[in-house]
């Protein structure tokens, strides 16, 4: 398995991964935003014949406040992959990308409340914070959560 930048070319497989897990999906010019506006932040991991399975799109704030944050978009492993802590790792390169890059004070996410397995890796394995009850994103009840990078 490697972990690497992802690149304009890994785009469309990240569409592809992301189309199979989750409910929340984007159009092209969304991940083409991400990817070059924010080239640094955005991790792929691939299997021993290239294919891509599993990233993590992230992005910097658009309207930067006193402090830079990192957002992460979106992230998701495909079924067969789980559980090998791929996540965990896509999370942490972006992450410190953030805060090399761009001096991150913090990176935020949204999650569902119902998202049982990435609650566990947000919470339990990287330490984030549940800071907003959001109603109705994206349909669904979610958390907003942060994590302190500094
Ligand atoms: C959530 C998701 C990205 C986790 O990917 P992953 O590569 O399997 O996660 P990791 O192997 O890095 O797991 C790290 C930790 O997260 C937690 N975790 C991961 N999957 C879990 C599950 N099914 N149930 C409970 N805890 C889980 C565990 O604490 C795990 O540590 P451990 O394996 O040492 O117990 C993956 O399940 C997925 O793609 N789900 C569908 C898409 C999605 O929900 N994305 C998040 C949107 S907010």
């Amino acid at each position: 398995m490697n972990l690497r930048r992802a690149t304009v070319a890994d785009l469309m497989d990240m569409q592809n991964c992301n189309l199979h897990n989750l409910p929340e999906n984007y159009q092209m010019k969304y991940y083409l935003y991400h990817g070059l506006t924010w080239p640094q932040v955005s991790f792929v991991a691939e299997d021993h014949k290239g294919r891509i399975v599993g990233y993590i799109l992230a992005k910097m704030d658009e309207e930067p406040t006193e402090e830079a944050h990192g957002h992460v978009t979106s992230i998701s492993v495909l079924r067969n992959y789980r559980r090998l802590g791929l996540a965990n790792k896509l999370m942490q390169l972006s992450q410190q990308a953030m805060k090399t890059t761009y001096g991150a004070a913090y990176v935020s996410l949204h999650v569902r409340k119902t998202n049982r397995a990435a609650l566990a890796l947000y919470k339990d394995t990287l330490g984030f914070e549940v800071v907003k009850i959001e109603k109705s994103y994206c349909a669904f009840d979610a958390y907003s959560m942060q994590l302190n990078l500094k």
